[in-house]
């Protein structure tokens, strides 16, 4: 369904260069859970507002059910892709109700829009009584729901989380990919998983990437609920992880 085909993209700041993508091909399947892994600077964050059109890539192209996504067309791309991420109090203007902020992606939708949200507020396990509340009123974990929220009632083919879970403790984190999860199998909704903590990516993902410098280093799909890595940078980073995944 999506396809990044060997994308590069640099930046110059002074009068250095730097590749902060460098050749990367990945591809997130239909119903897919892919998890996208690799240090802080390997490019992950670059990589998903490339994907978006948020940035413009040097070179390679980007295909989503076999069409081209380009600045041009991203619009049309946005009805069927969503991004979301970590920082979500940030990404929820402080001046608007849950209400308002709601609505904002269904201006241009047809039919009840009020309904259509009081349906989708339980499915983020969220009731009525939060959409007169602003977000400054929620705790982190519910104002990533309510950002999760936002970006779902698009109803998206394709949703990437850019370390959505970090920064929240354990249980709600658990909770938020839980519900991923079961978005995932409902609505058959595809998602790119981009997080530092190994255990949730081991747990939530059927496929993990690992990048590195700006490179796709390595790729392993779990077969019997683990994964196989072959390059020594991506057996490392999950060595130091086993016997201390997060329990199915
Ligand atoms: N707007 C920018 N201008 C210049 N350099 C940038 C810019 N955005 C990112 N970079 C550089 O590109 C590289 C990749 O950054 P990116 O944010 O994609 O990493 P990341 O894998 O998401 O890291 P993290 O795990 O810390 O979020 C880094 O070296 C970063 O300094
Ligand atoms: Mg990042």
């Amino acid at each position: 369904m999506l396809e990044v085909s060997n994308v590069s993209k640099s930046y110059f700041s002074g009068n250095q260069t730097r590749k902060a993508l460098n050749g990367i091909d990945m591809t997130v399947s239909k119903g897919e859970v892919v998890g996208l892994v690799g240090e802080s600077g390997s490019g992950k964050s670059t990589l998903s507002r490339v994907v978006m059109q948020l940035e413009s890539a040097d070179d390679g192209s980007i295909a989503f059910n076999g069409q081209l996504v380009t600045r041009k067309n991203r619009k049309s791309f946005y009805q069927a892709s969503q991004l979301i991420f970590q920082n979500a109090s940030a990404a929820l203007n402080p001046s608007w109700t849950v209400r308002e902020i709601l609505l904002e992606p269904l201006r241009t939708m047809k039919g009840d829009r009020e309904a259509h949200i009081r349906r989708m507020l339980g499915r983020v396990k969220l009731s009525e009584t939060y959409l007169h509340r602003y977000p400054s009123e929620l705790s982190g974990g519910e104002q990533q729901r309510v950002n999760l929220l936002r970006s779902l009632l698009v109803e998206p083919d394709l949703l990437i989380c850019d370390e959505i879970v970090s920064n929240l403790d354990r249980l709600i984190q658990r909770e938020i990919i839980d519900l991923l999860l079961e978005l995932n199998r409902e609505m058959g909704m595809s998602i790119l998983f981009i997080a530092h903590d190994l255990p949730a990516v081991m747990y939530a993902c059927d496929r993990i990437y690992v990048m590195k410098d700006g490179r796709m280093v390595d790729e392993s799909v779990k077969k019997d609920g683990v994964f196989h890595f072959s390059h020594t940078y991506a057996k490392r980073l999950f060595d130091s992880v086993l016997g201390n995944r997060m329990k199915e």
